[in-house]
C-alpha cells in the first residue's frame, strides 16, 4: 500500500515535470515557427510611385512574387471611366492612376507579357488576356489579376499593409 502510494506520488511528480517540459518545448517550437522581426519587415515592399512612367510596365517584387506596376495614360483613364470595372481596379495616388497587380496569371500562374502598343497582357501558356487595368478579357483565366494588399502613404505605396482602399476593393470583390 505504502509502495503503491509512493509510486503514485512519483508518477504524478514525473508527470508534472514531463508536462512542464512539454509546455516548455511547445513554447520553444512556437518561437522557432514565428518569423524573425527581420523577416516580418521583409514582408513589406514600399514603392515610390513618382518614378513610374505612363504605359511602361515595371515589375517589382513582393514576398517573392512579381508585382506589375503600370502607370495609366490619360487615354487609359478615359477608357476606364467608361468601364467602371476597370476604374475600380486602379489605385489613385495624387492625380495619377496605377494598375498594381500580382503578375501571375489567375489561370495556372504563368507570368503574362505586356504589349504596350495595344495595352494588353497576354498569357502565352493558354492564351488568356487582360486589359491595362488587369481585368480579364479572354478566358481561360477565371478573374482579373489579383491585387496585393496595399496602403497608400502619401506618394508611397506599401505592399503587404492593408489600407482602406484595399479593404474596399476586397469588400467589393474587385480582388480576392
Ligand atoms: S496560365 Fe495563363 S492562360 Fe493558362
Amino acid at each position: 500500500m505504502k509502495n503503491n502510494s509512493r509510486r503514485g506520488f512519483m508518477g504524478k511528480a514525473f508527470g508534472a515535470v514531463a508536462g512542464i517540459g512539454a509546455i516548455g518545448s511547445l513554447v520553444a517550437m512556437k518561437k522557432s515557427w514565428d518569423p524573425l522581426p527581420s523577416v516580418k519587415a521583409a514582408g513589406f515592399t514600399t514603392l515610390d510611385m513618382s518614378i513610374y512612367e505612363e504605359n511602361v510596365l515595371v515589375t517589382e517584387k513582393w514576398r517573392g512574387k512579381p508585382i506589375f506596376v503600370l502607370k495609366q495614360t490619360a487615354e487609359m483613364i478615359k477608357n476606364a471611366e467608361a468601364n467602371p470595372k476597370d476604374l475600380e481596379r486602379l489605385i489613385k495616388i495624387g492625380d495619377a492612376h496605377y494598375m498594381v497587380c500580382i503578375g501571375l496569371c489567375t489561370h495556372l500562374g504563368c507570368i503574362p507579357g505586356y504589349n504596350s502598343s495595344d495595352e494588353t497582357f497576354l498569357c502565352a501558356c493558354h492564351g488568356g488576356m487582360y486589359d491595362f487595368s488587369g481585368e480579364v478579357t479572354k478566358a481561360p483565366p477565371p478573374r482579373g489579376l489579383d491585387i496585393p494588399p496595399f496602403k497608400i502613404d502619401g506618394n508611397m505605396l506599401v505592399l503587404g499593409e492593408q489600407g482602406p482602399e484595399y479593404t474596399a476593393m476586397k469588400e467589393n470583390s474587385i480582388t480576392l
